[in-house]
């Protein structure tokens, strides 16, 4: 009796279970989805076709998006050339038109005409034309035993022709661009308008809502996005700036959906992801997270700590430091959350299950092992000889980044050494360019705050890096100074010449070369070149080495993965900033032990994380009053107002902006960023805690429509 149900009863689990086994893991090439992926998506319940995302004889998806300024997606939403993005990628835009009369970052910015629209000089929107396989052409020259750089030769050679002779219009451009660790060479014909203009955004209590405490945070409650608008020539093409110029008639438009999600929806997110690093082998995968995010956390925990202390204390300070605190702090979340999540779900094991799997199939065919016996291993045993130079110099850029006297020492001798290339006699005038340069960095600089960063980031740095890799010069002046990073920081505070404008400004005034001889006397000076000269002499020439044989044997091993682990898996290309796809489903997920985290989140939250006068968590009192009547139109549901919801979409940087679509390609939210235990997913991505993070479309519209007034935005729109 028990048997005769529990059979059924497991058929069912085992069907229900495979149902939820999509491989929601990979950012696709549109071009090659009907090939690839078509399937899959519409068995997750994708009601368009691949053709519909890529399609070269008419207009598709792909030609609403763009690669908004190389380093954050946008999508077209209206006939006249409307660009969505997030607020932090239009962050540098809103800021540069902001003044403390007009504080945009503040108080938002709408234009209530076109007039009023604002161009963004340097700003621009790249549009994707096509894409070709150019494998074959790129790679005719290249023959086995070549070194790297007698391949890469050999290749760029080719690269300038097929650029050359790549059919296109005279307006448009070509890139190509190395794919599945350079076996696969495509070639992208591009569209890039360069007269971008800002058209609105929400206050940074709606945008920025939540600021750096939620950052890479699950549940969230942030408004980032802004609007922008895209402008072209009488003839639709691109042209420069001109207030002749006219908005763009896109080649397709996104529509609006207000229907909203469920769990297990089908999503897809399109845009330009940055970098990952899928592939790397198990001692990669250990390296990154326990060597080399270990010690990025470790001096940017220290930096921090102090930053955080003196802007709590002092206005002041709190205005000079915000930027610089936002920009340390949101990588060095990032990388703690990498670090925890790779060992919550054991992803060095599962790699090296991965890597045992792999060498087992190996063995099972003669051609493989001939061609591919020991590259695994040899791999590993490089990624092991690498560690010392890669942890040296994460150790040496943190070191140089995050204290700001040794930041000006490094642009001091950048300087210097391109006076001595152009000739003495430009001396002059670019030593005026040199110090104008400078000028913006102390007006936010406060070489107390610095000082004491020095002292804890010295004496870790002398801590993690062996006196062999940090050079003689350094250890002389470390042991001068008794190995003690507080005798030493007191002394270079208090003599260098380079912690103020005036000292700088008075040591360039100087003939240039009593200036270069001096670098040696003054001790910040002194000190960052011993500095640099440890790195050159016993660190970048190995690190160079080393790291061409793991490009090489990486590209042999991505090879031999995607021959020998064909049945097991589809293979997509690292993220090099290209157009992608990827695709997955609404759901939550349980982060730990007994927490479940829900999929949305609605304005009730916004108003739980209310904070009066606080500088992450105010809320502007106009929302607070749409919320008080709940006044929210056609953008609610049942008296609700959504704001933010997770899907497991693998995405990375690069990917802020992307237009989150629903199963039949309509708009349905803005992606921003992934959940903290999810941010692995650069390196081992897990379907189980893997969430990327998005706006709801419809709080979206809320704000520009109910919040701001700007209906004349949601007239232009296609809402479904
Ligand atoms: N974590 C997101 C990204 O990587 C958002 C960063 C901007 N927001 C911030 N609070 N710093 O870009
Ligand atoms: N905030 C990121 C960006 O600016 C996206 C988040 C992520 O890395 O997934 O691209």
């Amino acid at each position: 009796m028990l048997q005769r149900i529990v059979k059924p009863v497991l058929l069912l689990v085992l069907v229900v279970l495979s149902t939820h086994t999509y491989a929601t893991e990979g950012m696709w090439l549109p071009q090659l989805l009907s090939g690839l992926n078509e399937k899959e998506m519409k068995g997750m319940g994708m009601k368009i076709s691949a053709s519909d995302i890529y399609n070269i004889n008419k207009g598709s998806l792909k030609d609403a998006i763009v690669s908004f300024g190389g380093f954050c997606t946008a999508e077209v939403i209206s006939e006249q050339g409307l660009l969505l993005t997030n607020h932090h990628c239009g962050y540098d835009a809103i800021q540069k038109h902001s003044s403390l009369q007009n504080n945009f970052l503040e108080n938002g910015f709408w234009a209530k005409t076109a007039v009023e629209e604002l161009p963004n000089p340097g700003l621009f929107a790249t549009f994707i034309v096509r894409i070709d396989d150019v494998t074959k052409a790129a790679l005719q020259d290249v023959k086995p035993g070549m070194s790297e750089r007698e391949r890469q030769s050999a290749i760029d050679k080719r690269l300038n022709e097929i650029r050359q002779n790549a059919r296109k219009e005279s307006w448009q451009e070509t890139l190509v661009k190395p794919f599945y660790e350079g076996n696969q060479y495509f070639l992208f014909v591009t569209e890039t308008y360069r007269d971008v203009r800002l058209v609105g955004a929400p206050p940074s209590s709606i945008g920025k809502f939540g600021s750096d405490t939620d950052n890479w945070v699950w549940p969230r409650h942030t408004g980032d996005f802004s609007m922008f608008r895209i402008y072209a020539g009488k003839d639709g093409r691109p042209a420069p700036y001109s207030k002749d110029n006219v908005p763009l008639k896109p080649k397709y438009a996104l529509s609006i959906s207000l229907k909203g999600v469920k769990q297990n929806d089908f999503t897809m997110v399109m845009g330009f992801p940055g970098r990952t690093t899928e592939y790397l082998p198990s001692e990669g995968v250990k390296q990154t997270v326990e060597v080399l995010d270990a010690a990025k956390v470790e001096m940017r925990d220290a930096a921090l700590k102090i930053m955080d202390g003196y802007m709590r204390k002092d206005a002041q300070i709190k205005i000079q430091y915000a930027a610089k605190f936002a920009g340390t702090a949101n990588y060095w979340k990032k990388w703690k959350g990498e670090m925890l999540g790779v060992k919550q779900t054991n992803g060095i094991g599962r790699k090296l299950q991965y890597e045992a799997t792999y060498r087992q199939l190996l063995e099972t065919n003669p051609a493989w092992k001939q061609q591919y016996a020991g590259v695994l291993d040899s791999l590993n045993g490089y990624y092991q000889q690498i560690q010392p130079y890669a942890q040296t110099r994460d150790y040496f850029s943190e070191l140089t980044k995050n204290v700001e006297l040794f930041d000006v020492g490094d642009r001091l001798i950048n300087f210097l050494n391109n006076v001595h290339e152009r000739g003495e006699a430009q001396y002059e005038t670019m030593r005026q360019q040199f110090l104008e340069s400078m000028q913006p960095f102390y007006q936010n600089y406060n070489a107390t705050v610095d000082h004491d960063v020095a002292v804890s980031l010295l004496a870790l740095y002398a801590k993690g890096v062996p006196a062999q890799y940090a050079g003689t010069e350094f250890t002389q002046i470390w042991q001068e100074n008794n190995k003690d990073s507080r005798l030493l920081a007191d002394k270079l505070y208090a003599t260098s010449g380079l912690t103020s404008m005036d000292k700088l400004k008075a040591f360039v005034q100087q003939p240039y070369n009593t200036v270069v001889a001096q670098m040696w006397t003054d001790p910040a000076a002194r000190l960052v070149m011993a500095m640099r000269k440890g790195y050159v002499d016993n660190v970048s020439r190995p690190l160079a080495d080393l790291q061409s044989n793991i490009n090489n044997l990486q590209r042999t091993y991505m090879q031999a993965q995607m021959e020998v682990m064909r049945s097991k898996k589809t293979f997509y290309p690292d993220a090099n900033s290209t157009l992608r796809v990827t695709y997955g489903k609404v759901d939550g997920y349980n982060p730990r032990d007994a927490i479940h985290y829900d999929f949305y989140t609605y304005l009730d939250g916004v108003m739980e994380k209310y904070i009066p006068g606080d500088y992450e968590f105010d809320v502007p009192a106009r929302l607070i009053e749409l919320y008080k009547k709940k006044d929210y139109g056609r953008y609610g549901v049942n008296g609700k107002m959504p704001v933010c919801f997770i899907a497991s979409n693998h995405t990375t940087g690069g990917n802020s902006g992307s237009p989150a679509l629903d199963a039949s390609g309509h708009l349905i939210g803005l992606n921003f960023d992934r959940t903290w235990e999810g941010t692995m997913s650069d390196i081992n991505y897990d379907p189980s805690i893997c969430r990327n993070i998005m706006v709801d479309i419809r709080y979206v519209l809320f704000i520009i429509d109910k919040y701001a007034g700007c209906t004349r935005l949601i007239d232009e729109m296609k809402l479904l």
